[in-house]
């Protein structure tokens, strides 16, 4: 047997999310000037890639309505990518006219949430984004693609792994660049970590593949920990553990950022992010929504802060 914890990567690349899945799943709206703050407060903090905003029907998501506005404003910093997310050519044609340097394509391995979600079977997706990847490729565009629900579906319940190797496969087929694999209601167990990606990985090269956790039910960092034995070095969070998620009322959103570069650089395994410009960010945004973090780190870090401050004063 070998011995636990040994042979882990030691460089990881995180997905910020918070901008578009953590403020797309949270109560309260943002105004476009906030997000844009945020954003660049995130792209300081040494974040290299962030998922920014959606091309998507302003109908189905009103909160992602401003994106041509945030695109434009944003700073661009380089060597970060902003990632948006595109459904179909009408959302690819208006990120060109952005200037997106990525996107990402959407789909789910259950067909009732992909259904929901985007008004078409998985197959008639993969059809729409062979078509969106196609021409993205053509124009120099970096290309993502999620995989949603593959550890478990709200109408369906189990999803076997034969249905999210598929659903790669296609995807890496179509020329997607990196495929973030994701427990979008947040039910996965690490054993199931271990299994998904022992399959995933004999289709789609390891380091193409994305890890993408919601903490719906505490076992987001167990499923870090588990993805990183099997040799899985990008991660998907939102900082300060933003969003929820509309099938289960109180439920916690993503994987926190902070939580995640709290166990990384524990572990001295490298990321290039600051934890303590994403927590500014954090408290930029958590105030914008008059909402506190629910990131364990977040708090603890500015709980332990707030004392020595307290201590200094007693003492002065
Ligand atoms: N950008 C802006 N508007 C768009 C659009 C896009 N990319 N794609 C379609 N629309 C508009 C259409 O013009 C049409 O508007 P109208 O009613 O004023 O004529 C309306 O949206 C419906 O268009 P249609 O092609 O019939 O789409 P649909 O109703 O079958 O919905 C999607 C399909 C994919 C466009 C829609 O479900 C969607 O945007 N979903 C995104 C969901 C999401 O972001 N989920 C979170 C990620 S996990
Ligand atoms: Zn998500």
């Amino acid at each position: 047997m070998s011995e636990p914890l040994s042979g882990l990567p030691a460089r990881v690349t995180i997905c910020e999310v918070g901008p578009r899945d953590g403020l797309q799943n949270e109560a309260n709206a943002v105004s476009s000037a906030d997000k844009i703050r945020y954003i660049d407060l995130l792209s300081g903090s040494g974040l290299s890639l962030i998922e920014t905003t959606s091309f998507v029907s302003p109908k189905a998501i009103p909160q992602m309505a401003d994106a041509e506005e945030v695109m434009a404003r944003i700073e661009r910093r380089p060597g970060v990518r902003y990632l948006t997310l595109v459904p179909n050519l009408r959302g690819l044609e208006r990120a060109r006219l952005a200037n997106v340097d990525s996107i990402a394509v959407f789909t789910a391995a259950s067909n009732s949430f992909t259904q929901r979600n985007i008004r078409m079977s998985i197959d008639e997706s993969l059809a729409v984004f062979s078509e969106v990847v196609r021409e993205a490729k053509r124009d120099g565009i970096w290309v993502r693609g999620y995989i949603s629900t593959s550890f478990g579906c709200p109408y369906e319940g189990e999803v076997p792994v034969g249905a999210v190797v598929r659903v790669a496969d296609a995807l890496a087929q179509m020329g997607c660049d990196e495929i973030s694999v994701g427990d979008t209601v947040g039910v996965g167990v690490p054993s199931q970590v271990v299994e998904i990606v022992r399959e995933l990985r004999e289709h789609v090269p390891i380091e193409r593949l994305a890890m993408h956790f919601h903490d719906t039910r505490g076992t987001a960092l167990a499923n870090v920990l588990a993805a990183l034995e099997t040799g899985i070095t990008i991660f998907d969070s939102s900082s300060g553990g933003l969003g929820g998620c509309p099938y289960a009322p109180g439920a916690t959103g993503n994987l926190a950022t902070e939580d995640l570069l709290y166990l990384l650089h524990g572990m001295k395994i490298e990321t290039g992010v600051d934890l303590e410009r994403v927590r500014e960010a954090t408290r930029f945004i958590t105030r914008a929504l008059a909402r506190a973090p629910v990131s364990r780190a977040y708090n603890a870090i500015e709980a332990a802060e707030a004392r020595l401050r307290e201590l200094a004063g007693s003492q002065a």
